[in-house]
């Protein structure tokens, strides 16, 4: 059967209304994609990878405080009763310590009610399972912003790094490491950390990090706690 002109045209006009209306919500997307940028300070969209903040990875439609291998949701988002929706983050990214008295999410919340609906609509596709894979793939963000701002890894820290023996005398640490250089620090520009995950310090040895414009503040950073309690003693020569 012959379709009359008239209904061609509606076809055509209603095709091009649906079209553009799909391009409309792949440019909401888009924009939600470039307003996750703030998250991935504290979050990864890979699975398994802790930051500050827990994985993102598939949390569409689970209960908030479950990631698995995460030990440090409060008890105040395990407790809330809370599963991921486009209503729950809704609340949630307007104002997290409204919704969850006590959280230790320290953001302070997005006001605008379109980026926060952009934002949600991209999170729906991120957060589905296997969504991480495909949003990367689809150009919507960086594989880097999936991964989120994972710390350097210290594994190859070269010997100019690598701390051979760390001793506290008054007020300043005394550090030598295996290429041979021995420096004193004022103990209130040290930082003490430790980190147990696979980027953190190789060789059983903690490593030297310069920060600040000076340079006169560093940080030590121990492979163990085991390490660090054998390590650091009070001695003055040696
Ligand atoms: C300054 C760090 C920080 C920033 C920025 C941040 N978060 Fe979080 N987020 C956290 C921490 C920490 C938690 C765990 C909170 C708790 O246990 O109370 C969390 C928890 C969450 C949870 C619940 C996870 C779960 O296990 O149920 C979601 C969802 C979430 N964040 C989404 C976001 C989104 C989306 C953004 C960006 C708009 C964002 N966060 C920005 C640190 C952050």
């Amino acid at each position: 059967m012959l379709k009359s002109p008239v209904c061609t045209a509606l076809a055509l006009i209603l095709g091009i209304a649906s079209q553009v209306k799909a391009e409309d919500a792949a440019g909401l997307v888009r924009k939600g994609a470039q307003a996750y940028r703030i998250c991935a300070a504290c979050h990864s969209l890979q699975p398994g990878v802790h930051l500050s903040g827990p994985s993102l990875a598939g949390l569409w439609g689970k209960k908030a405080g479950t990631v698995s291998g995460f030990g440090r949701h409060t008890k105040a988002l395990s407790n809330s009763g809370i599963v991921w929706d486009e209503d729950s983050l809704n609340a949630w990214l307007l104002d997290p310590q409204a919704l969850v008295p006590g959280t230790t999410m320290k953001f302070r919340g997005i006001e605008k009610n379109e980026t926060r609906d952009n934002l949600i609509e991209f999170l729906r596709q991120a957060l589905t399972e296997n969504g991480t894979a495909k949003v990367v793939h689809d150009g919507l963000i960086s594989k880097d912003m999936a991964d989120g701002q994972i710390p350097p890894s210290l594994k190859e820290a070269g010997s100019e790094k690598q701390i051979t023996a760390i001793h506290h005398c008054g007020d300043a640490y005394h550090v030598t490491t295996a290429a041979g250089a021995v420096y004193p620090f004022w103990e209130t520009n040290v930082r003490i950390k430790i980190d147990t995950s696979k980027r953190g310090p190789g060789q059983d040895r903690p490593i030297l990090l310069r920060s600040g414009m000076a340079g006169d503040r560093v940080s030590v950073v121990f492979p163990s706690l085991a390490l660090l309690q054998k390590s650091l003693v009070e001695k003055c020569q040696g």
